[in-house]
């Protein structure tokens, strides 16, 4: 049995716990969550923690899963790997370079499993896509290009994830894009270029984010992207277009599905498990005119289908982990946080790059 401590139980660390529960030898033994605690440990039937400290000091857990808003990451990490517990934590793992970096040390120090929840490696069409471009089905990959756009209207408060210092803005806090473009390409780039700007969400009813982001980046060997975010645009798109030398791959999240282009033939496939999951994305999608990506709640709040199927197979993947599972070699440094890391030290070349007008080397954040 391998028994799980999860640190914030809101909208999505909730969901988490109840998804790890159900999974064969594994257990929820104990939450901590100042404000929803109480209320998801009865739900669960297992104990509530009055403090960090006494979760991750716990001999009845032996992985901690972090689900706090995203700027509240380190501390229940660290704490966690100095106590020689394994490590779940969503993304962004954190909001700085440095701060990613102590995390995997310390991960690594106490012989610790470090997972980041970047999610997106769970779909159905990602793990597909990926397999194509192994078997060489669109040849070498030159170019990706992604958007999440979409439209968000004033909502009834202002959520730690509008605020720059606390969510990282959409670079930061829809980290999933940037981290597959990087798993595609098989590295970070070498250099990149951001411009962005808050141009329509000014004012005491919104936050303080850029609600549109351009990123130009330029790998090795002749190889590009092209990454937008935003909460600006009327005509929502969400989707990953792979370009190749031979053919090309789209993961359109916004009509749900993939598909493979060849010499003008095109091949479908499933974004997620099912068709039901994938109508269900594409329904939400249409028809609350976002990108569907900007998701506030709490713990009462369900996540949809499509995002449950994702959460099954991570929590699955974590639990069998734990259970002495072999990682893949494309899945190691998923579990290291040596991924995430590297997702964040282009987020912050991107970051130099706004403020100071110029192209920047990732090499300048790493060193
Ligand atoms: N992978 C995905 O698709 C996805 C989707 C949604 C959220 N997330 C991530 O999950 C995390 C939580 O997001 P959410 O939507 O559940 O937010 P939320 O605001 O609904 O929940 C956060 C919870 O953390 C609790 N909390 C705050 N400070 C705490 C502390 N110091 N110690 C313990 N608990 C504390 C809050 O009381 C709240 O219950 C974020 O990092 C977010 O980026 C990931």
């Amino acid at each position: 049995m391998t028994n799980y401590g999860v640190v914030g139980v809101g909208y999505f660390g909730a969901e988490l716990a109840r998804i790890m529960k159900k999974n064969e030898g594994a257990a929820v033994t104990v939450v901590y969550d100042p404000e929803n605690g109480e209320k998801i440990a009865k739900e669960l039937g297992c104990a509530v923690a009055s403090s960090l400290d006494e979760l991750v000091s716990r001999a009845d857990v032996d992985c901690v899963i972090v689900a706090t808003p995203n700027y509240l990451h380190k501390e229940p990490v660290m704490k966690a790997a100095q106590n020689g517990k394994h490590v779940f934590c969503e993304k962004p793992i954190a909001l700085n370079y440095k701060d990613c970096d102590e995390m995997v040390s310390v991960c690594e120090e106490n012989n610790v499993i470090f997972m980041a929840g970047h999610v997106m490696n769970f779909f159905n069409g990602v793990r597909h896509a990926k397999q194509l471009i192994k078997d060489g089905a669109i040849g070498k990959v030159l170019y990706c290009h992604s958007a999440r756009n979409g439209w968000e209207d004033v909502q009834s408060s202002v959520s730690w994830k509008k605020i720059r210092e606390k969510s990282g803005g959409h670079l930061y806090h829809h980290i999933h894009e940037l981290d597959c473009v990087q798993f595609i390409m098989g590295e970070t780039p070498e250099t990149v270029y951001m411009n962005a700007d808050n141009v329509a969400h000014k004012g005491e009813a919104f936050g303080d984010e850029d609600d549109m982001l351009f990123i130009n980046m330029k790998f090795s060997d002749h190889r590009y992207a092209v990454l937008e975010w935003g909460s600006a645009f009327h005509w929502p798109e969400h989707y990953l277009l792979i370009q190749g030398t031979e053919g090309a791959i789209k993961l359109n999240m916004y009509d749900a599905g993939g598909t493979l282009k060849v010499d003008g033939k095109e091949t479908h496939f499933l974004l997620h498990e099912t068709q039901e999951e994938d109508d269900d994305r594409t329904r939400i999608y249409h028809s609350t005119e976002m990108d569907g990506a900007i998701q506030y709640g709490n713990p009462d709040k369900i996540p949809p289908l499509w995002l449950q199927g994702i959460m099954v197979n991570e929590m699955k993947y974590l639990n069998d982990i734990m259970h002495g599972m072999e990682a893949s070699d494309e899945f190691k440094p998923l579990l290291t946080g040596e991924a995430a890391r590297a997702a964040i030290a282009t987020a912050d070349a991107c970051t130099k790059s706004r403020y100071e007008g110029r192209v920047v080397k990732v090499s300048e954040i790493t060193g």
